[in-house]
This record gives structure tokens, C-alpha cells and sequence, in this order.
């Protein structure tokens, strides 16, 4: 979810106004998905890299997440969606920690949409982690361990790799986002920034999606010889 501090900044505002706004593209896009049958959605909302921001932008990001938890987890609750949030959340306040894990378990029965919220979170952390955890139970398999043992310790071990990846705000890279998983996943990026991420900007990157081959190392006529 990129662009909103230049968001704000072309209208003269202060940055936390774009994040502030940026808020309405992520209602907006849960809503889409919960309405189109997406099964998961993994919003990239604060990189473990993002401290390194200004103080007082970081602990206004840190109050709109507690403030949405609050407000918004309700609502998502009747909606069936379950809420996970990816990441390493030790370096939240305790406060902080205590409502991600309360809105976690009151959804976690729901089985509509699946939202992960990425926070404090690296693509480079989550294998490393991964692999920790995995040693730590199985120190057996530390020079033998395959791809699929590694998977269940995965932040999203038990959910199927994305097929769509958007980036917003004219980046074109990755920026430590679910590495492992985006390993087939389809890109599409746009200079839009995420504020300004409308639904039909968001039914644009759908449909870019929809016209993509995805062909995971076979060729275009193997493809059309399974149908
Ligand atoms: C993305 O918008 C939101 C967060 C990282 C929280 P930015 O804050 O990165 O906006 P730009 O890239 O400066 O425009
Ligand atoms: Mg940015």
C-alpha cells in the first residue's frame, strides 16, 4: 500500500493525512474481495524496515492501527472475515499486541475472506524465522529438510501462494514482501498512488490479471493440450 506520503504531500498536506486517507483504499479493497470471492488478501501495511521513519510518523502510524483494531474488527467479524496479522509483533506495545491477539481470536472461526495484515514484517525475517522454528522441533532434519517441510513454518504456511501481487505508487519492486510466496505470483504494478486506489483501479489490476497465462515452466501448448 505505497504513495501515501506523497499523496498528501502534492495537496500540501501533512504525511499522516495520506496514510489517514489511505485507510478508505483498504476498506475499499477488503470490500471488493469479500464481494468477488477472494479467498486472501495480505495488505503490506509497515515493513520492518519502516522504524527507520521519523518518530512521530511512526507512533501515528503505531495509534492507526491500535484505532482501526478498535473500530473496524466488529465489522469485519460480521462479515466472516478472520484477521491474522504477519509479521514480528514483539516490537509492539503491549497494548498493541493484546488487541491484534484479541481481534485474531474472535475471527478466527470465520471462514469468508482470509485478511492478513502484514506489520513488522520481512520476507527475509519470515524464512529465517521459519526455519528457526522448524530446527527448534525438528533438529533432525537440519541438513535434509525439503521445501515442504520448511512451508508449515511459514507465516502463511497454511495458505495456498498469492496469484495476484499489486504495488502501488510507481515502485517497481518487491521490497521484502513475502518473498518465498510470490515465487509464481503474478505482478502488476501502478503509479497510482495507494490513497488515490479506487475500485475501479483495483477492477483494472483484476482484469490485467485475468488476461495473464500462467504457465508455472510448461509451455503455452501443453497448457491448451490439458483442457
Ligand atoms: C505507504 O505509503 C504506507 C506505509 C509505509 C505505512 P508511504 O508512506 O510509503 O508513501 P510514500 O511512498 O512516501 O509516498
Ligand atoms: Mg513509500
Amino acid at each position: 500500500m505505497d504513495g501515501n506520503g506523497r499523496w498528501a504531500k502534492r495537496r500540501f498536506l501533512p504525511r499522516i493525512m495520506g496514510h489517514q486517507r489511505g485507510v478508505e483504499s483498504l476498506r475499499m479493497t477488503v470490500r471488493f474481495c469479500r464481494d468477488i470471492g477472494v479467498e486472501y488478501l495480505t495488505v503490506f501495511a509497515f515493513s520492518s524496515e519502516n522504524w527507520r521513519r521519523p518518530a512521530d510518523e511512526v507512533s501515528f502510524l503505531m495509534s492507526l492501527f491500535m484505532k482501526l483494531l478498535e473500530r473496524e474488527v466488529e465489522g469485519l467479524h460480521q462479515n466472516d472475515i478472520r484477521l491474522k496479522v504477519i509479521g514480528d509483533r514483539s516490537h509492539f506495545d503491549a497494548k498493541l499486541q493484546e488487541a491484534i491477539s484479541e481481534a485474531e481470536a474472535l475471527t478466527a472461526s470465520n471462514t469468508g475472506l482470509k485478511l492478513n495484515i502484514a506489520a513488522n514484517y520481512g520476507g527475509r525475517w519470515d524464512v529465517m524465522h521459519a526455519v528457526h522454528e522448524m530446527l527448534k522441533e525438528h533438529p533432525e532434519l537440519a541438513t535434509t529438510f525439503t521445501e515442504e517441510n520448511l512451508q508449515p513454518y511459514l507465516c502463511l504456511g497454511d495458505a495456498p501462494e498469492p496469484d495476484l501481487f499489486i504495488r502501488t505508487g510507481g515502485e517497481k519492486r518487491i521490497s521484502n514482501f513475502m518473498l518465498w510466496q510470490l515465487a509464481y505470483t503474478e505482478f502488476y504494478f501502478t503509479d497510482t498512488l495507494w490513497p488515490a486506489f479506487n475500485r475501479r483501479a483495483l477492477e483494472h489490476a483484476v482484469s490485467s490479471y485475468q488476461h495473464r497465462e500462467r504457465r508455472f515452466g510448461r509451455t503455452s501448448d501443453q497448457l491448451a493440450g490439458a483442457k
